[in-house]
């Protein structure tokens, strides 16, 4: 028995005698929840560049949010494998788990909602030209909307591991590739040209795609493709509603000053955020 161990039981007084056992405390080694979680790996990560008391949830939301997208892209990558298997099951579980992931991930805007410009100037000066800009896993989860776009490998050049990730990223079939293929092969009418595309550039909408997703909307709103399509517009606006929510936390923080990033800043963030996630599941909805 441990030191620890015997002090709680020392601790203990004659009335606990039922008490329910308390926690193992004595380890060989570091305790089995560090060996999976590797807590002490995950809350030593946070560098300080400034002498703000304000930028230590910066960077943590900042992290948070990395986390979610690495968790975003795994059950996207999930329900992409399912879908070429003909597997819409599975491929429907990830895309709801992801769902309330995403919906996780834009409550953590939160902290970070209301800076003003003070308050983030104060640190600002400290992130020199970094930026969510440069976030490669942000950009894995545009790639799998279809956001496809070999310039945005170039930052990535000096890190090998991330610029490997990417380019496989970019040459894969994105989600919504994988989502038209799978309406094909079920008999609807997505045109050859679609089938056929170059994978690795970005997603152009199609009259006849959104004739496929006018004819299953206007069906029986039970059945698997209509489901499917329901869960990739819940994915579509949430990932909107994240675009929006930065756009409006950044229009407060920084107003119309150029990015960290050197973009034009909120002008910038504008035009992205207008970008239509899975096209012809909003267009079709004129035509039910
Ligand atoms: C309130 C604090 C924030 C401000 C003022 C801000 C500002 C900006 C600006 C101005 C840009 C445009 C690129 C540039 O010139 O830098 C940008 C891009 C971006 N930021 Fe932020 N940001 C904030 C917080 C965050 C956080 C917490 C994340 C989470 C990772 C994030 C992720 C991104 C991403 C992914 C882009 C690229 C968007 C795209 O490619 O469409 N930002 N941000």
């Amino acid at each position: 028995m441990s030191h620890d161990a015997e002090h709680v039981a020392e601790d203990a007084t004659p009335q606990d005698a039922d008490a329910p056992a308390t926690p193992h405390l004595d380890f060989a080694g570091t305790t089995p929840y560090e060996d999976y979680v590797q807590a002490d790996v995950l809350t030593h990560l946070q560098h300080l560049r400034s002498d703000d008391p304000g930028e230590m949830v910066f960077l943590v939301t900042t992290q948070v949010m990395e986390l979610w997208f690495t968790v975003i892209v795994h059950e996207w990558e999930t329900a992409g494998g399912a879908l070429a298997q003909d597997d819409v099951p599975t491929a429907v579980a990830a895309l709801k788990r992801s769902v309330r992931e995403l919906q996780a991930l834009n409550d953590s805007w939160r902290p970070l909602a209301q800076l003003t410009p003070a308050q983030f100037n104060s640190y600002r000066s400290a992130l020199g030209e970094g930026s969510g800009f440069q976030s490669a896993m942000y950009r894995r989860m545009e790639f799998l909307l279809g956001e496809k776009s070999a310039s945005m490998l170039v930052p990535h050049r000096g890190a090998p591991r991330v610029y490997a990730e990417l380019e496989k990223a970019l040459h894969q079939p994105s989600l919504y590739d994988e989502v038209l293929r799978l309406l094909a092969r079920r008999g609807h009418g997505v045109p050859r040209a679609v089938l056929d595309r170059d994978v690795s550039q970005r997603y152009v909408p199609s009259p006849e795609v959104e004739a496929v997703w006018t004819e299953l909307y206007a069906g029986d709103e039970s059945g698997e493709l209509a489901r499917l399509g329901e869960a990739l517009t819940d994915v579509a606006e949430l990932i909107w509603r994240w675009r929006n929510d930065h756009l409006v936390a950044t229009r407060r923080a920084m107003g119309a000053k150029t990015g960290t990033g050197g973009s034009a800043g909120v002008a910038w963030l504008e035009k992205r955020a207008q970008k239509n996630v899975f096209p012809e599941l909003w267009t079709a909805r004129s035509h039910v």
